[in-house]
């Protein structure tokens, strides 16, 4: 049975003084709810939120991670440190990651063996461009991207993955995929999962939407079969509105 996971993806927002607002605030809105909820923020505010939600139930996460266990790589953070944190989630994969960091699919996959070896769940994100869905693409890129990615993931491991499908175009542009646009993808994500590791572990397999997900419209994308949850970027920034959606 999987249980709806909402996730805040504050992507380079927030100093440490506003993360502590904002989970001081969220914290007492959040309290007595039965929906997952974790705030992915920069590395900077980490330790801050798991001190300020400890005893809440909500998850707090990176938002990329290195794949080397150290060494010399300036600017980079390793998993084990972010394990000393107690981070229980990292993004992998996020688009803006392939577009301007030079995220690929095969450090995607260095990127989730590394986090597979200890417990921090990662959220693996896939999706197509905007040129590439007007070309018919967009299954054939999304089929790549989970096929390259998850290379010599084993079915235990898989079962802990999230996978959130954020389609680049709906990104930040207030252009929300329609719930029938998402729920076409996430079933053809839970398809081809179902098909590299069989039904039982397909199952177990969070997938969420994101793109311009927002109080007004998480209903109706939460209401679809094969969407279990949401990775929410601009919408996570405030306490209610991050609230709303949760509450969906
Ligand atoms: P927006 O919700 O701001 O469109 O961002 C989505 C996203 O990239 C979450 O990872």
């Amino acid at each position: 049975m999987r249980v709806p996971f909402i996730a805040g993806n504050w992507k380079m927002f927030k100093t440490k003084a506003e993360a502590a607002a904002f989970a001081k605030e969220f914290a007492a809105l959040y309290q007595g709810t039965d929906v997952k909820a974790a705030i992915c923020a920069p590395f900077t505010d980490l330790e801050v939120l798991k001190e300020a939600f400890a005893g809440t139930g909500i998850g707090v996460g990176a938002q990329n991670v290195h794949f080397a266990d150290e060494g010399a790589y300036t600017g980079e953070i390793s998993v084990s440190m972010l394990e000393e944190i107690g981070v229980d989630y990292c993004i992998v994969g996020h688009s803006e990651r392939r577009q301007y960091f030079a995220e690929t699919d095969e450090t995607v996959n260095l990127k989730l063996k590394k986090l597979f070896e200890g417990p921090i769940v990662p959220i693996m994100c896939v999706g197509e461009s905007l040129e590439q869905r007007d070309a018919g693409e967009l299954f054939d890129v999304v089929r790549g991207q989970l096929e390259k990615g998850l290379e010599g993931i084993s079915e235990e491991q898989v079962r802990r993955l999230v996978i959130a499908y954020e389609p680049i175009w709906a990104i930040g542009t207030g252009r929300t995929a329609t719930p029938e646009q998402a729920e076409e993808m996430c079933a053809f994500i839970r398809a081809a999962l179902i098909d590299l590791y069989g039904e039982e572990a397909a199952d177990d397999v969070i997938i969420q939407y994101g793109g311009s997900v927002k109080p007004a419209n998480a209903t109706e994308l939460m209401n679809q079969d094969e969407i279990d949850g949401a990775l929410v970027g601009g919408a996570s920034l405030k306490a209610a509105d991050f609230m709303a959606i949760i509450d969906f």
